[in-house]
């Protein structure tokens, strides 16, 4: 198998060649596989955005490659087919919600795409009946909540069936239910439908829904791999500004407590499972 996307030895710096020159991304290695949902996470400034904005070539490289199935992103002939491949959805749906209607909103990419109607209107109901927001095809997107917006969003992107949707802090805005409801989606978005979801996230107990998982810290990849894995490495974590999901907190503070609590445990399902077997 070939990876979906694959970064060799990039390094981007904003301001090059100024005074104020700043180094966000430093010698980045990764591989992306198809079918894979992975997270991204570091503190504040760590570039994750910077290297996502290298996957669908709203930035190029300015030493190092980035590959999507092949294709560098480096040449400006490979761009509409990279674009193809590779959807973004950013933090903030008001910044990608372009139409009055949600439906029209949702046709706007594929129109883009040079489709027919017939295909873009059967996209279109493809893209609401999978993210179940018929309900909500004729209203206006201002008229929703924020989580609805990030899910109408959402939905543009998945018209363009692209291989690969890149969410970049998609929760970020919402109450614990629009957290909630974006993140199964995209979860289902996966699972179901097959593409491959590099989200971009702050909260572990997003993280920890993820095959795999890269934490950054000042323009460099300093963990890659499983959720179990990574959070293995707890003192690391935690060098590294980010904290351990809630449920491996909780089993830490009982284990110090003598209860006996196996290592590796980052789902709060797992946990509660281990304290139903407890005397
Ligand atoms: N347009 C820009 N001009 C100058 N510096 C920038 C620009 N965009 C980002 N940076 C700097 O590059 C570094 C990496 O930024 P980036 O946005 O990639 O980080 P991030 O990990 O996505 O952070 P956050 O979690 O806040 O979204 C930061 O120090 C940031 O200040
Ligand atoms: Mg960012």
């Amino acid at each position: 198998m070939n990876p979906l996307i694959e970064v060799i030895d990039l390094t981007y710096s904003y301001q090059a060649g100024s005074d104020d020159e700043f180094r966000a991304l430093k010698g980045v290695f990764l591989q992306v596989w198809p079918g894979e949902m992975l997270a991204i996470t570091g503190q504040n400034g760590s570039g994750k955005s910077t290297l996502a904005r290298h996957f669908n070539g709203l930035l190029t490289p300015q030493s190092g490659s980035v590959l999507v199935e092949g294709l560098s992103i480096a040449d400006k002939k490979n761009t509409a087919a990279i674009r193809k491949l590779v959807g973004m959805v950013f933090q903030n749906p008001d910044n990608q919600l372009v139409s009055s209607i949600v439906e029209e909103d949702i046709a706007f990419g594929p129109e883009n795409l040079g489709l027919p109607p017939a295909e873009i209107r059967k996209r279109v109901d493809w893209a609401l009946d999978t993210l179940n927001l018929q309900h909500l095809r004729k209203v206006s997107p201002s008229g929703l909540s924020e989580g609805q917006k990030q899910l109408v969003a959402i939905a543009g992107v998945l018209a363009m069936k692209p291989k690969c949707i890149i969410l970049d802090e998609p929760t970020a805005h919402l109450d614990p239910r629009g957290k909630r409801e974006v993140l199964e989606n995209i979860m289902r978005l996966n699972r179901e439908e097959g593409i491959t979801i590099i989200l971009l996230t702050h909260f572990m107990n997003e993280v920890v829904h993820c095959d795999q998982m890269v934490v950054m810290e000042q323009g460099e990849i300093k963990l890659r791999g499983t959720p179990y894995a990574v959070f293995r490495q707890k003192e690391i974590i935690l060098e590294l500004g980010l904290d351990l999901p809630i449920a491996a907190q909780l089993a830490t503070g009982l284990r110090q407590k003598g209860f006996k609590i196996p290592e590796d445990i980052i789902h709060t399902e797992e946990l509660v499972d281990c304290l139903c077997q407890l005397k």
